[in-house]
Formats: C-alpha cells, structure tokens, sequence
C-alpha cells in the first residue's frame, strides 16, 4: 500500500498526473527504470552498446539514459505491446524506420540469440514489454541534476576575493613599465593571480601563467581559454585555495570567514555550525546533518590535530576544491 502513496505522490510531479495509480509494475517511480528493465538493459547491452554510449543515441550510457531515452519513449517502446514497440521490431529485423535492424550489420538480434552471440532472448524482452506499466515521462529540465559548467578563472578570482574576504591590494602594487600601468606582486608567496587583459595586467610571468593554469584565455596573447577541468586546473586551484584560505583567516578585521558575533573555538558544536555556515557561504546549499559530519571527520579531525589553523585552512580550501563549487 505504501509503495502504491509513493509512487502516485512521485508520478505527480511529471507531466501527467496518472489516471490510476494502482496497476504499477515495472516503473519503479517516475521516470526511474525497475529492477527488471536494468535486467533486460544489461542483457542487451553487450550487442549493443558499442554504438550508443555517446552522442545524440546514447541509450547505453547509464540506466537513466535507457529509461528515458527509449523505456519512456512511446516511439520505441509501447508499454504492453511488444508487437507494436519499435525496439521489438528492430530486434527481430521488421521495423520500418530508416534501420530495418539492430544492431547493424547482417543478422538480427533475433539471429544473434538464435547463433549464441546474444544470451538475452527476444521472448524475455517481449515480456518484460507486456509487464510494463505506462510510462510518464518528465519533459521539464532536472533542476536538481548537476550542471556541468566550470567556472571560468575569472569568477575564480571574483568568487575567491568576495568569499574570503580578499581583494587587489592583498596581492598587488600599482607599477608601471613605459608609462604603462600594471600589476606589481607584493610577493609570489600568496600565488597572486591576473587576468591577462585585466586593467591592470600582471608585470610579471607566475601571475599570468596561474591564470592560464585556471583556464584563462587572452585575446592579447591569443590564448585560448579552457573550461575543462584539466588536472593543471585542479592543481593550481588547490594551490590558490589553500594559500588564499590561509591569508583571508589570518587578515586582520576579516569578517568573511567568521563575521562578527560568530566564534572560532574548536568545541565540536562551534566547528560544525561553521562547517553549515560555509556550506551556504561557498556552496549555496543547506547541508544535512550528514554532510556536515562527514566533513568534520575526514577534513576537521585529522587536519586540526595539527593546529586549529590547519583544521579552519583545510576546511575552507576543501569547500573550494569542491565539485559543487567548481561547476554550476
Ligand atoms: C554497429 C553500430 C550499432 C550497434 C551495435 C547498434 N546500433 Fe542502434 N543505431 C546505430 C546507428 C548508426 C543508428 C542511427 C543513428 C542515427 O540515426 O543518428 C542507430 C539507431 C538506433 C535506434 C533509433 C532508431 C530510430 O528509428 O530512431 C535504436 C532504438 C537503436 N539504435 C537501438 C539499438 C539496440 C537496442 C542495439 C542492440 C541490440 C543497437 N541499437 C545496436 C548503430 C548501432
């Protein structure tokens, strides 16, 4: 009976409400593949998948890719009637689209199975089609799913200096070469960084070549920027963002870390409501109890044993080498 509630409370937020939640077999919730279609997907993949796991047809990328791309796909599969399901008809080398078959090539699935090729059986896929509930596809973007931009080494810089409470003046002198001004480092100790074309631009080489590290193009050296997340990205991030940790906790009157009326003592109790603090602060997310556990024990305790300093430091540089603030 519960599962009956879930499943009509999840249906819900697709497209369609379902006109009557009881009949629910092989949809484990919307627009999520049951056990028995991961069965059938595995079993099929071995023929199959070396032609979709990239690209406009990736069926065989991930369950979820099969689910939506051709379980939920009323082109392809007809829920309780294989004979009309497309998949069904290239299997057995009858459809009527631009492929007659598949996989491509000279026998069908049906005759692979048939020659011991494929272990699957058309019969088993048939009746897992005739076992299948009606499908509800969510049409609407996953607004909790990842998104895959990388920030640019720009917002970087701009992201860093507003969080840790940082700006210009941490990192650089005014200068000039020829009457021209530009950006002196105070020291190459904080790993200063400068956007190339930034009025001002960097004097000297390790500033730019950090940019560049971060993925920072230039249209004056004709650099192309890269948003990938290439291992100099990560490792020069890592660099920045413990340096640049460090240097905002210990800048006097610094009130982004810990803004005034907050603490830093050590107790446990202080040290995870900073940790949910710096979740918000970085991340823009309110973390559960867990996640604010799993940071104290893997980053806090083994760090902190060394001074509170490296436990704050390790914390703070660990929210930025994050996923979650890397890409957004
Ligand atoms: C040798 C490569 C290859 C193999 C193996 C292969 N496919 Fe395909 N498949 C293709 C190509 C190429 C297309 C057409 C792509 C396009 O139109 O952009 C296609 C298209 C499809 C389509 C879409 C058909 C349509 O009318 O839109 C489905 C569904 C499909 N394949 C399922 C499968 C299944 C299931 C298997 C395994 C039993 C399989 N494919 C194995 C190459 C392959």
């Amino acid at each position: 009976m519960r599962t009956v509630v879930m499943c009509a409370v999840v249906l819900w937020g697709c497209d369609s409400p379902p006109a009557a939640p009881v009949a629910v077999k092989h949809q484990a919730a919307c627009g999520q593949a049951s056990d028995e279609t991961v069965r059938i997907m595995r079993g099929l993949a071995p023929s199959c998948e070396g032609c979709h796991l990239n690209g406009a047809r990736a069926f065989f990328a991930s369950v979820n890719s099969f689910q939506n791309l051709i379980v939920a796909d009323a082109r392809m599969v007809t829920p309780g009637d294989p004979e009309n399901s497309e998949l069904i008809k290239l299997l057995e080398g009858r459809a009527t689209g631009a492929f007659t078959r598949m996989p491509i090539g000279t026998k069908s699935y049906a005759e692979l199975v048939a020659d011991g090729s494929a272990t699957l059986t058309v019969e088993e896929v048939k009746q897992w089609v005739r076992d299948l509930a009606s499908q509800a596809r969510d049409a609407r973007p996953d607004g909790a799913a990842p998104r895959i931009t990388r920030v640019k080494a720009e917002q970087v810089q701009r992201a860093l200096y507003q969080q840790l409470g940082l700006g210009y003046d941490d990192f650089f002198t005014n200068a000039a070469e020829y009457g021209i001004h530009m950006a002196q480092p105070r020291t190459d100790e904080t790993y200063p960084f400068q956007p190339v074309d930034a009025y001002l631009p960097p004097r000297t080489t390790e500033p730019r070549d950090r940019f560049h590290g971060l993925g920072g193009g230039s249209v004056v050296t004709q650099a192309r920027g890269d948003l990938s997340p290439s291992p100099t990205f990560v490792l020069t991030l890592t660099q920045v963002s413990q340096r640049w940790c460090r240097l905002g906790f210990r800048k006097t009157g610094n009130v982004a870390l810990f803004p005034s009326g907050t603490a830093q003592t050590t107790d446990a109790a202080n040290v995870k409501a900073t940790i949910a603090r710096w979740f918000l602060h970085f991340h823009g997310t309110r973390a559960s109890a867990a996640e604010i556990d799993a940071m104290y024990s893997t980053v806090w305790a083994p760090l902190s044993t060394t001074s509170a300093e490296a436990g704050w430091v390790g914390l703070c540089s660990a929210f930025i080498r994050h996923p979650d603030w890397i890409f957004f």
